[in-house]
C-alpha cells in the first residue's frame, strides 16, 4: 500500500542496490542467496516505481568494477540478470515498461548482449515507466567513451571543438535522452557513489539508507520521496520564496 505523497514526485530515481552480501552474511546465507532475494527486491521496486508515478528508475545491477569479484560470484549475477529478463520481460512489457540499457556494451560474454538486446528492442515503444538498468557500467568508463567518439569526430573534421558543449557531451552518453536522476538512493549505509551517473548526478538529492538492498521495500522507498519532497533544490541559484535559505 502506498501513503500518500507530498508532491513533487521526482520525474528520475536511480537506485544503488547495495548490501546483499551482508544481508545474507547477518543470516548465515551464501551471497548467492543475497543476490537471489535482491532479485525479488528488484521486482518489488519496480512495480513500487510504477505506481508512485515516477517515469524513470534507474538501477545499478552489476559494475564496470565488479569484474574484480570472484568469478563464481560473477556468474551468478551475471545469471540472475539473464534470468530476470528471462522471466520478467514478457510481464514488464505487459506493463508498458520500456527497458533501457546503459552501460558498456562491447567485449560482454555468452549470450547476455542478444538478451539486453531483447529488452530494449521488445519494450522500446512502451509508454510507462522507463526501466534503466545500468550493467557493465561505470561512469568514467561512459564518460571516456564520449570523450573519444567527440575526438574522432573532430579529428574526421565531422565536428570543430569549440561546439563542444555540456549538452554535446550529454548527448553522447549512455543516458543520451534520459533526464538527469532527481534522486539517488543507496542502500546499505555505504555512503558513497561507486562510479554510478557521476556526470548525470552533478544536482542530484541523495539518499542513503541504512537497509540492506534485499530488505527494501515500497515504505522505504515512499520514505526517500518525502526526504526528497523537504529537500530544496537551488541548482545554483536562491532559494525558491517560501522556502528558508539552508534548508
Ligand atoms: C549489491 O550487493 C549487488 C552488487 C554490487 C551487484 P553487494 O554484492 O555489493 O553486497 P555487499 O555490499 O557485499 O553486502
Ligand atoms: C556498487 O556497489 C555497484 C552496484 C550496486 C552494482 P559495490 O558494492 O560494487 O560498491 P563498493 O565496492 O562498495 O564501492
Ligand atoms: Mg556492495
Amino acid at each position: 500500500m502506498s501513503e500518500p505523497l507530498v508532491p513533487p514526485v521526482p520525474e528520475h530515481v536511480a537506485i544503488i542496490m547495495d548490501g546483499n552480501g551482508r544481508w545474507a552474511n547477518a543470516r548465515g546465507l551464501t551471497r548467492t542467496m543475497g543476490h537471489r532475494k535482491g532479485v525479488e527486491a528488484v521486482r518489488d521496486a519496480v512495480r513500487a516505481a510504477g505506481r508512485l508515478g515516477i517515469r524513470y528508475l534507474t538501477l545499478y545491477a552489476f559494475s564496470s568494477e565488479n569484474w574484480r569479484r570472484p568469478e563464481t560470484e560473477i556468474n551468478d549475477l551475471l545469471g540472475l540478470l539473464k534470468l530476470f529478463i528471462r522471466r520478467d520481460l514478457a510481464e514488464l512489457h505487459n506493463e508498458n515498461v520500456r527497458i533501457r540499457i546503459i552501460g558498456d556494451r562491447t567485449g560482454l560474454r555468452g549470450d547476455i548482449l542478444p538478451l539486453l538486446l531483447e529488452a530494449e528492442e521488445t519494450t522500446r515503444n512502451n509508454s510507462g515507466l522507463t526501466l534503466v538498468i545500468a550493467f557493465n557500467y561505470g561512469s568514467r568508463d561512459e564518460i571516456t567513451r564520449a570523450v573519444v567518439s567527440l575526438a574522432k569526430d573532430v579529428e574526421e573534421g565531422l565536428l570543430s571543438a569549440d561546439r563542444i558543449t555540456a549538452d554535446l557531451i550529454s548527448s553522447r552518453l549512455d543516458t543520451a535522452g534520459i533526464p538527469d536522476p532527481d534522486l539517488i538512493i543507496r542502500t546499505s549505509g555505504e555512503e558513497r557513489l561507486s562510479n554510478f551517473l557521476l556526470w548525470q548526478a552533478a544536482y542530484s538529492e541523495l539518499v542513503f539508507i541504512p537497509e540492506f538492498w534485499p530488505d527494501f521495500t515500497e515504505a522505504l522507498l515512499v520514505e526517500a520521496l518525502k526526504k526528497f519532497a523537504m529537500r530544496n533544490r537551488r541548482f545554483g541559484a536562491l532559494a525558491e520564496p517560501g522556502k528558508m535559505a539552508g534548508t
